[in-house]
Protein backbone atom coordinates (compact mmCIF):
# COMPACT_ATOMS: atom_id res chain seq x y z
CA UNK A 1 0.00 0.00 0.00
CA UNK A 2 2.49 2.50 1.12
CA UNK A 3 5.27 1.56 -0.85
CA UNK A 4 3.20 1.58 -3.99
CA UNK A 5 2.63 5.65 -3.35
CA UNK A 6 6.15 6.27 -3.07
CA UNK A 7 7.29 6.75 -6.43
CA UNK A 8 10.56 8.46 -5.99
CA UNK A 9 14.04 7.31 -4.44
CA UNK A 10 13.67 8.41 -0.64
CA UNK A 11 17.34 9.76 -0.20
CA UNK A 12 18.57 10.18 3.41
CA UNK A 13 21.10 13.16 4.27
CA UNK A 14 22.32 14.13 8.02
CA UNK A 15 25.64 14.28 9.39
CA UNK A 16 28.31 11.22 9.86
CA UNK A 17 26.66 8.60 13.03
CA UNK A 18 22.84 9.29 12.17
CA UNK A 19 22.50 5.90 10.88
CA UNK A 20 21.79 6.29 7.90
CA UNK A 21 22.78 3.02 6.33
CA UNK A 22 21.32 1.41 9.36
CA UNK A 23 17.51 3.41 9.27
CA UNK A 24 18.11 2.88 5.58
CA UNK A 25 18.68 -0.71 5.48
CA UNK A 26 15.34 -0.74 7.86
CA UNK A 27 13.13 1.54 5.84
CA UNK A 28 14.01 -0.53 2.91
CA UNK A 29 12.80 -3.58 4.22
CA UNK A 30 9.82 -2.09 5.97
CA UNK A 31 8.72 -0.53 2.45
CA UNK A 32 9.48 -3.60 0.99
CA UNK A 33 12.02 -2.26 -1.67
CA UNK A 34 15.91 -1.77 -1.95
CA UNK A 35 18.92 -0.30 -0.59
CA UNK A 36 21.99 1.45 -1.37
CA UNK A 37 24.73 3.04 0.58
CA UNK A 38 25.89 5.59 -1.80
CA UNK A 39 29.66 5.77 -0.67
CA UNK A 40 29.93 2.08 -1.21
CA UNK A 41 28.86 2.95 -4.18
CA UNK A 42 31.98 5.31 -4.73
CA UNK A 43 34.22 3.66 -3.21
CA UNK A 44 33.35 0.38 -5.89
CA UNK A 45 33.25 2.67 -8.97
CA UNK A 46 36.74 4.58 -8.04
CA UNK A 47 38.06 0.67 -6.69
CA UNK A 48 39.66 2.28 -3.37
CA UNK A 49 38.24 3.45 -0.17
CA UNK A 50 36.85 6.93 0.47
CA UNK A 51 39.96 7.63 2.85
CA UNK A 52 42.04 7.02 -0.05
CA UNK A 53 39.90 9.60 -2.74
CA UNK A 54 40.41 12.34 -0.03
CA UNK A 55 44.19 11.63 0.53
CA UNK A 56 44.95 10.99 -3.32
CA UNK A 57 42.55 13.61 -5.25
CA UNK A 58 41.05 15.96 -2.27
CA UNK A 59 37.81 17.01 -1.43
CA UNK A 60 36.59 19.20 -4.77
CA UNK A 61 37.03 15.85 -6.67
CA UNK A 62 35.49 13.32 -4.19
CA UNK A 63 32.83 15.63 -3.88
CA UNK A 64 31.94 15.68 -7.98
CA UNK A 65 32.13 12.03 -8.21
CA UNK A 66 30.14 11.62 -4.97
CA UNK A 67 27.59 14.00 -7.21
CA UNK A 68 27.68 11.66 -10.69
CA UNK A 69 27.44 8.41 -8.00
CA UNK A 70 24.01 10.02 -6.70
CA UNK A 71 22.77 11.08 -9.52
CA UNK A 72 23.46 7.44 -11.54
CA UNK A 73 21.73 5.43 -8.21
CA UNK A 74 18.10 8.16 -8.68
CA UNK A 75 18.64 8.01 -12.04
CA UNK A 76 18.63 4.17 -11.67
CA UNK A 77 15.38 4.14 -9.03
CA UNK A 78 16.82 2.60 -6.09
CA UNK A 79 14.23 2.48 -3.29
CA UNK A 80 15.73 3.65 -0.52
CA UNK A 81 19.76 5.94 -0.63
CA UNK A 82 22.20 6.40 2.23
CA UNK A 83 24.33 9.16 1.51
CA UNK A 84 27.71 10.48 2.86
CA UNK A 85 27.07 12.84 5.33
CA UNK A 86 28.30 15.79 2.87
CA UNK A 87 26.80 15.10 -0.22
CA UNK A 88 23.58 17.64 0.61
CA UNK A 89 26.03 20.39 1.46
CA UNK A 90 26.73 20.42 -2.01
CA UNK A 91 24.94 22.72 -4.13
CA UNK A 92 23.96 20.73 -7.20
CA UNK A 93 23.85 17.45 -5.43
CA UNK A 94 21.40 18.96 -3.11
CA UNK A 95 19.42 20.07 -6.12
CA UNK A 96 19.65 17.15 -7.84
CA UNK A 97 18.26 15.49 -4.72
CA UNK A 98 15.81 17.90 -3.54
CA UNK A 99 14.23 17.88 -7.83
CA UNK A 100 14.32 14.28 -7.97
CA UNK A 101 14.01 12.14 -4.89
CA UNK A 102 12.55 12.54 -1.60
CA UNK A 103 15.38 13.76 1.04
CA UNK A 104 14.89 12.88 4.62
CA UNK A 105 16.90 14.61 7.68
CA UNK A 106 18.42 12.38 10.09
CA UNK A 107 19.11 14.49 12.92
CA UNK A 108 20.13 13.51 16.15
CA UNK A 109 22.59 13.94 19.32
CA UNK A 110 25.93 14.92 19.10
CA UNK A 111 26.81 12.54 21.68
CA UNK A 112 25.59 9.46 19.75
CA UNK A 113 27.29 10.84 16.73
CA UNK A 114 30.62 10.99 18.78
CA UNK A 115 29.93 7.08 19.94
CA UNK A 116 29.27 6.30 17.15
CA UNK A 117 32.04 7.34 14.65
CA UNK A 118 34.49 6.88 17.43
CA UNK A 119 33.76 2.77 16.25
CA UNK A 120 35.44 3.45 12.75
CA UNK A 121 38.01 5.47 12.35
CA UNK A 122 37.88 5.93 8.43
CA UNK A 123 36.25 9.69 7.91
CA UNK A 124 38.94 11.71 6.88
CA UNK A 125 37.21 14.75 8.38
CA UNK A 126 37.02 13.41 11.53
CA UNK A 127 41.04 12.82 11.64
CA UNK A 128 42.56 16.07 12.02
CA UNK A 129 41.41 17.16 15.68
CA UNK A 130 38.78 16.61 18.27
CA UNK A 131 35.75 14.21 16.77
CA UNK A 132 33.28 16.33 19.50
CA UNK A 133 34.53 19.91 18.49
CA UNK A 134 34.85 19.05 14.85
CA UNK A 135 31.23 17.27 14.85
CA UNK A 136 29.79 20.02 16.52
CA UNK A 137 31.35 22.75 14.28
CA UNK A 138 29.71 20.71 11.03
CA UNK A 139 26.34 20.20 12.61
CA UNK A 140 26.22 24.23 12.87
CA UNK A 141 27.36 24.63 9.24
CA UNK A 142 25.05 21.88 7.81
CA UNK A 143 21.98 22.25 9.60
CA UNK A 144 20.68 25.23 7.45
CA UNK A 145 21.27 23.01 4.26
CA UNK A 146 20.24 19.75 5.53
CA UNK A 147 16.95 21.68 6.90
CA UNK A 148 16.28 22.21 3.12
CA UNK A 149 14.96 18.52 3.22
CA UNK A 150 11.02 18.03 3.11
CA UNK A 151 11.14 15.46 6.04
CA UNK A 152 13.38 15.71 9.27
CA UNK A 153 13.28 13.47 12.02
CA UNK A 154 15.13 12.38 14.99
CA UNK A 155 17.88 9.22 14.89
CA UNK A 156 17.92 7.28 18.26
CA UNK A 157 21.15 5.40 19.38
CA UNK A 158 18.97 2.42 19.25
CA UNK A 159 18.94 -0.38 16.30
CA UNK A 160 16.79 2.62 14.68
CA UNK A 161 13.24 0.92 13.86
CA UNK A 162 11.28 3.73 15.51
CA UNK A 163 13.85 6.29 13.20
CA UNK A 164 12.58 4.08 9.60
CA UNK A 165 8.97 4.10 11.09
CA UNK A 166 8.91 7.82 11.74
CA UNK A 167 9.95 8.20 8.18
CA UNK A 168 7.13 6.00 6.70
CA UNK A 169 4.68 7.93 8.81
C1 LIG B 1 31.59 12.79 4.90
C2 LIG B 1 30.88 11.72 5.38
C3 LIG B 1 31.22 10.32 5.07
C4 LIG B 1 31.99 10.22 3.76
C5 LIG B 1 33.16 11.16 3.76
C6 LIG B 1 32.76 12.61 3.98
C7 LIG B 1 31.18 14.17 5.28
O1 LIG B 1 30.02 9.57 4.97
O2 LIG B 1 31.18 10.50 2.65
O3 LIG B 1 34.01 10.73 4.77
O4 LIG B 1 31.60 15.13 4.61
O5 LIG B 1 30.39 14.31 6.24
P1 LIG B 1 29.11 9.12 6.26
O6 LIG B 1 28.17 10.23 6.54
O7 LIG B 1 28.41 7.91 5.73
O8 LIG B 1 30.05 8.83 7.34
Amino acid sequence: AIAARIDRPIVLVGLMGVGKSTVGRKLAALLKTDFVDADEAIETAAAMPISDIFESFGEDYFRDGERRVIARLIEERHGVIATGGGAFVHPETRALVLASAIAVWIDCAIDTLVERTSRRDTRPLLKNGDPAEILTRLHGERAPYYGEAPIRVKGGDGPQLETALQIIE
